[in-house]
């Protein structure tokens, strides 16, 4: 990619702001806890997203952690992926939230540099699924980082690669960790979702259907006035 001064980009992360895969992992540790006996809903749910799978086991199991060994632990976050790897298996491009595909062809002829920043191990997978992977300039994930979400490493490694300045990002981000991890990373946040969730963004929209190329490139042009 070439040096840019005035180079910028939007940082999306994935579940739950491309795709409703915050449902899928909702369903595989709602299986998983039923299994093993473990109070669990929707509302405790709320709490994981945006966190990695060895955080989010941690809450899941609560204070029946002690009750598990190390490699019984391990073993259940393996299994809390199979569960969620057999439901991204059946997606399909249809699976991306409605206008994402067209959103991200209006800012790429807006010039702007487009990553994924996702705390999921199985980014690319999913992105794959719905033929997603090759219109995005670089993907960070799970992978590639030691602290998840509310930490900013992700999104930081993502401008790193889209060889952007933080102060030159814009985050597109459903989850109350992710919206942390944004600011800590000094970047401006456009959060998906109801007030309460997503009530430390700079911008809202409720749902990832509203997102419009005009209004991001407008908050990305203020947050360089900003600079
Ligand atoms: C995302 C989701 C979380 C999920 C995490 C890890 O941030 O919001 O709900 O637990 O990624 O995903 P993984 O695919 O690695 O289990
Ligand atoms: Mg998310």
């Amino acid at each position: 990619m070439p040096a840019d001064g005035r180079a910028r980009a939007i940082l999306f992360d994935l579940d739950g702001v491309i795709t409703d895969t915050a449902d899928l992992h909702y369903r595989s540790w709602q299986r998983l806890a039923d299994e093993l006996g473990l109070p669990f809903d929707r509302a405790i749910n709320e709490h994981l997203r945006g966190l990695s799978r060895p955080k989010s086991l941690r809450i899941v199991l609560a204070d029946r952690w002690e009750d598990f060994a190390e490699s019984e632990r391990a073993a259940l976050l393996e299994r809390k992926n199979r569960y969620y790897l057999d439901s991204v298996a059946a997606m399909s491009p249809a699976d991306a939230f409605g206008g994402i595909p067209e959103l991200l062809g209006d800012l790429r002829a807006a010039d702007v540099r487009l990553a994924v920043a996702s705390s999921s191990r199985n980014a690319r997978v999913v992105l794959e699924r719905l033929q997603l992977l090759a219109r995005f300039d670089a993907i960070a994930d799970g992978n590639d980082v030691e602290h998840s979400k509310p930490d900013p490493a992700v999104f930081l490694c993502a401008a790193r690669r889209v060889e952007v300045p933080p102060s030159r990002c814009l985050v597109i981000e459903d989850a109350a960790s992710g919206i942390e991890a944004a600011r800590a990373a000094r970047m401006k946040v456009v959060g998906v979702g109801p007030p309460e969730r997503v009530a430390r963004a700079d911008a809202r929209v409720e749902r990832a259907e509203d997102l419009r190329a005009d209004t991001l490139l407008r908050l990305l042009a203020k947050a360089r006035q900003a600079e």
